[in-house]
């Protein structure tokens, strides 16, 4: 396979020929100047010409994806995908399933891949009270115990990955949506403090690392952006190390929030920095050209709000293809939520994403 930076280089450089790009490509080296949609400027390029550190995308080598050449064809390529989330491989499950045991095989494939291609990566993550092994979930913690085994987990993933992480997700999804801290095994045990070991010992592991809390329904203004902003302050008054925080923004077509900016500049004025981290706009199904429509309006309206505020560091979705999303197992009757469909043809969400980079209005 020829390598993606090679090919972007190439591109970058020489006049278009057929034989070195895809198919598709073939319109735009007929024409003078590339368009929009260009094969020569993918999201990652717009991305980072509009001064972004990059546009990414999850991926997730626990599921048949990684033996898809096709799939990995479109990965591979920077020109597109600047960053990398593993959707669930260094997740606490997969990276400790026994006590003190790590098994760091499929993390450590994400992130050989970013370093072949150059590619930032996003650790994904710390603590979250779902896809946890079973010696966490059937332990009868007290704190000492649970405060321990929490700084192992920690230290352990945060320590092996030191130097090649980017950011952190640290902490996941700790907040209810109506802002209260949500009961699970970390707080049942641990009240707040568990936020306060994870980052120390994440701080402590990679000192260059981002360290984020990510979490959804935080994207637009109201009760629980509000509490985690609070949680914020009181981590900072605490004198806990925090950088950023993590806007899932799993978003449903037409209903994209309309207080995205202000809502972000809100994280801006705390000191942190952010980033959208899932973002996917999932349809009801069956899809319709109008739905398609909204669809790249609701993409553009995201990106825009990241480009607004410059302390968006990039913007992430949740795998980049209908045919791997995790959308139709998760919601039922909703789906198609990714720029790309399950043939891998671009969608106009695709087009949505791309007018953004530049700066251009839909
Ligand atoms: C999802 C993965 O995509 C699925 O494969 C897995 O079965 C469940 O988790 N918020 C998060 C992500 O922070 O880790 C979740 O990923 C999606 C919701």
């Amino acid at each position: 396979m020829q390598s993606a930076l090679a090919l972007f280089a190439l591109a970058a450089v020489a006049p278009l020929s057929a034989s070195a790009l895809p198919a598709t490509a073939t319109a735009a080296a007929s024409s003078a100047l590339p368009t929009a949609t260009s094969v020569v400027s993918g999201l990652n390029a717009l991305a980072r010409a509009a001064g972004k550190l990059y546009f990414g995308t999850a991926t997730d080598n626990t599921t048949p994806e990684f033996t898809d050449p096709t799939y990995l064809s479109i990965l591979e390529n920077y020109n597109q995908f600047g960053q990398l989330t593993p959707a669930n491989a260094m997740k606490w499950m997969y990276i400790e399933p026994e006590a003190g045991v790590f098994n760091f095989t499929l993390g450590n494939q994400i992130a050989d891949l970013t370093e072949e291609y150059g590619m930032v990566l996003r650790g994904h993550n710390g603590v979250w009270y779902e896809e946890l092994p079973g010696w966490v979930t059937s332990t009868d913690w007290n704190a000492t115990g649970l405060a321990y085994a929490v700084q192992r987990h920690v230290s352990g993933i945060v320590g092996h990955y030191a130097g090649r992480v980017y950011a952190w997700d640290v902490v996941n999804e700790p907040l209810n949506d109506n802002g209260t801290m949500r009961e699970d095994l970390f707080y049942n045990a641990l009240n707040t403090t568990y936020i306060n070991i994870a980052l120390e010992a994440a701080r402590a592991a990679d000192p260059n690392a981002k360290l984020y809390i990510n979490d959804y329904n935080i994207e637009y203004v109201g009760t629980k952006s509000t509490a985690m902003q609070n949680l914020i302050k009181q981590l900072q008054s605490e004198g806990v190390p925090i950088d950023g925080v993590g806007m899932e923004s799993h978003f449903i077509v037409g209903e994209v929030p309309t207080t995205l900016v202000e809502n972000f500049q809100a994280y801006e004025a705390l000191g942190l920095e952010f980033a959208i981290t899932e973002l996917d706009i999932r349809m009801e199904l069956p899809a319709t050209d109008e739905l398609y429509e909204q669809q790249k309006q609701d993409y553009y309206t995201v990106v825009d709000a990241c480009l607004q505020v410059s302390v968006c560091r990039g913007v992430t979705v949740w795998d980049w293809t209908d045919k791997y999303s995790w959308v139709p197992s998760t919601f039922a009757g909703y789906g198609d939520a990714c720029p790309w469909d399950a043939n891998y043809t671009r969608k106009p969400a695709y087009d949505g994403i791309a007018i953004a980079f530049e700066g251009q209005s839909i």
